[in-house]
């Protein structure tokens, strides 16, 4: 073991005076070899996972394979002059980010440096990236909602405060709107947002920046970026970059919205170091512990209970499929740890049917619980028409005669497919959620045409606006409320 001496100077006045001699004895490695983002480091024989090691030309390096003669690491930043043979030092310390209300409003990377051109972010506090989830006794139940603004996952897959909701599908059909919708939707309702954009493309990250300025929804959001071209440690670090900074929050007792988009970029980068550091491939080439590494991340959101602040992360990972295999390896892994999915489909999406939710598969286990009495009320009934809409529909394409009381579930389900169109950065109020179902329900929207629909759901929508009823006034008086609006719109 290469033992060197090293004096540790006191920078204080008077430091000279109180210097002790002795002999202190520091381990120093060397670089054996680099290449893709990894060292190999002979001669730490004390160095622990996690622990971040120093390295003479300036670079920084993180413990993440132990071998008995060599140790693999993760570069985290890599100087112009790092090449075999530089000398490492252990640092003793894991990797952490400065958290707080320093960081709204900012972009910053997985180390918490800021990529948006400002000052380094003044912290409260610093949290470390990889920490255990919160014990099952510091956990309350999740019965808050938590609005996404959009028609179908508020009224059919509703998610509560704390909970997990993967949103799965195809490239490109929407999944990352959908996300950002709902960040934009918490505008206003005190609900924090961390957005993690792992190895993306820079024009993607610009857009998504662009959305949340021009909507007014980064005072409120945090963006931590590792871009496609960034270091492969630092896109596996991004996700528990962005947990730790809502779990900074979620602490002092907030509601946070951590959105992580998306996982299966996050589960290739981990596949593409494990492989690098010659860890045994496993299912399709990704290591075993693939499932543990987010189960141990997702496992971080929770609700805490009252003593603890009662604070909460939602978090709305987002993942994608290759033709709609939803059963492939790291999506069912997700749809195995999360509490309920939001299902986009690429053939809705070609037909034109936005946002390209797929209700029969999509699901929230615990939403329900957290959901408006009177929102569920409405929702239960009206879910069951529409899946029994499209049942029926199948039956239609071959042409058979129906009879009228069919005909006339159809012609409900094809003006409820009509509804549930919404454009993109566009999320509605959950009293305009209430008004269209109890519309829906008692058949105002029958005697309509479906092109007459968005029209009308418009008027609606600003009648809503300006009415004083809530989510707590009676069933009655919506129904007469809205029975009113309904009339007063030019049937077409
Ligand atoms: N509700 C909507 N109304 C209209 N257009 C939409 C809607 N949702 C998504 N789009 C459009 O669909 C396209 C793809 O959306 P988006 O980038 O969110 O998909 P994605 O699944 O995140 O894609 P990727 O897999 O590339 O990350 C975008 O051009 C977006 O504007
Ligand atoms: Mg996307």
């Amino acid at each position: 073991m290469p033992v060197s001496a090293s004096f540790s100077r006191d920078v204080e006045p008077g430091w000279l005076s109180r210097y002790r001699f002795g002999l202190r004895v520091t381990e120093q490695g060397r670089v054996v070899s680099i290449g893709d983002g990894i060292a190999w480091i002979k001669g730490l024989p004390s160095a622990a996972m996690d622990e971040i090691l120093n390295l003479e030309d300036g670079s920084r390096a993180l413990v993440f394979h132990l071998e008995e003669e060599l140790l693999g690491a993760i570069l985290l930043q890599q100087s112009p002059a790092l090449s075999a043979g530089v000398l490492v030092y252990r640092s003793g310390e894991r990797l952490g980010i400065g958290v707080g209300d320093a960081l709204l409003g900012r972009v910053i990377d997985p180390l918490g440096a800021p990529l948006d051109g400002g000052v380094t972010p003044e912290c409260d506090g610093r949290r470390e990236l990889d920490v255990l989830s919160p014990p099952i006794l510091a956990r309350d139940f999740v019965e808050q909602p938590l609005y996404t603004g959009n028609k179908i996952i508020d009224t059919v897959i509703p998610i509560g405060k704390g909970q997990r909701q993967l949103i799965i599908g195809d490239n490109g059909v929407g999944k990352s709107s959908l996300a950002l919708d709902t960040v934009i939707n918490q505008k206003g309702k005190n609900v924090y947002c961390v957005y993690v954009a792992i190895g993306q493309k820079r024009s993607s990250v610009i857009n998504i920046l662009e959305v949340l300025r021009e909507t007014g929804a980064f005072t409120h959001t945090t963006l931590v970026v590792a871009e496609a071209t960034a270091m492969p440690g630092l896109k596996y670090l991004a996700p528990f970059a962005g947990c730790a900074v809502a779990e900074g929050w979620m602490w002092q007792g907030k509601d946070v919205l951590v959105v992580y988009d998306d996982l299966t970029t996050h589960a290739r980068t981990y596949r593409e170091l494990s492989l690098l550091l010659r860890r045994p491939p496993g299912r399709e080439a990704y290591p075993g512990d693939i499932f543990y590494l987010h189960s141990r991340l997702l496992e971080r959101s929770t609700r805490l209970a009252p003593v603890h602040g009662g604070g909460s992360m939602t978090a709305l990972p987002l993942v994608e499929t290759e033709q709609g295999e939803i059963a492939a390896y790291i999506p069912t892994n997700l749809v195995s740890i999360t509490d309920g999915q939001v299902y986009l489909d690429q053939n809705l999406f070609a037909s034109g049917f936005l946002p390209a939710i797929d209700i029969t598969k999509s699901v929230s286990r615990i939403g329900g619980k957290a959901q408006h009495p009177r929102i569920k009320e409405e929702a239960g009934r009206m879910k069951l028409d529409y899946l029994q809409f499209l049942e029926l529909e199948l039956f239609t394409r071959f042409g058979s005669q129906l009879e009228a009381s069919m005909e006339a579930k159809i012609r409900r389900g094809r003006a409820l497919r009509e509804i549930f169109r919404q454009e993109r950065l566009a999320p509605l109020p959950i009293e305009f959620q209430l008004a269209w179902m109890v519309a829906y329900n008692e058949g105002l929207f029958d005697v309509l045409a479906t092109s007459a629909i968005p029209a009308c759901l418009n008027r609606l929508a600003q009648r809503v606006a300006q009415c004083p009823l809530t989510l707590a006034s009676s069933r009655e008086e919506w129904r007469q409320a809205v029975a009113a609006w309904m009339k007063e719109t030019p049937i077409t």
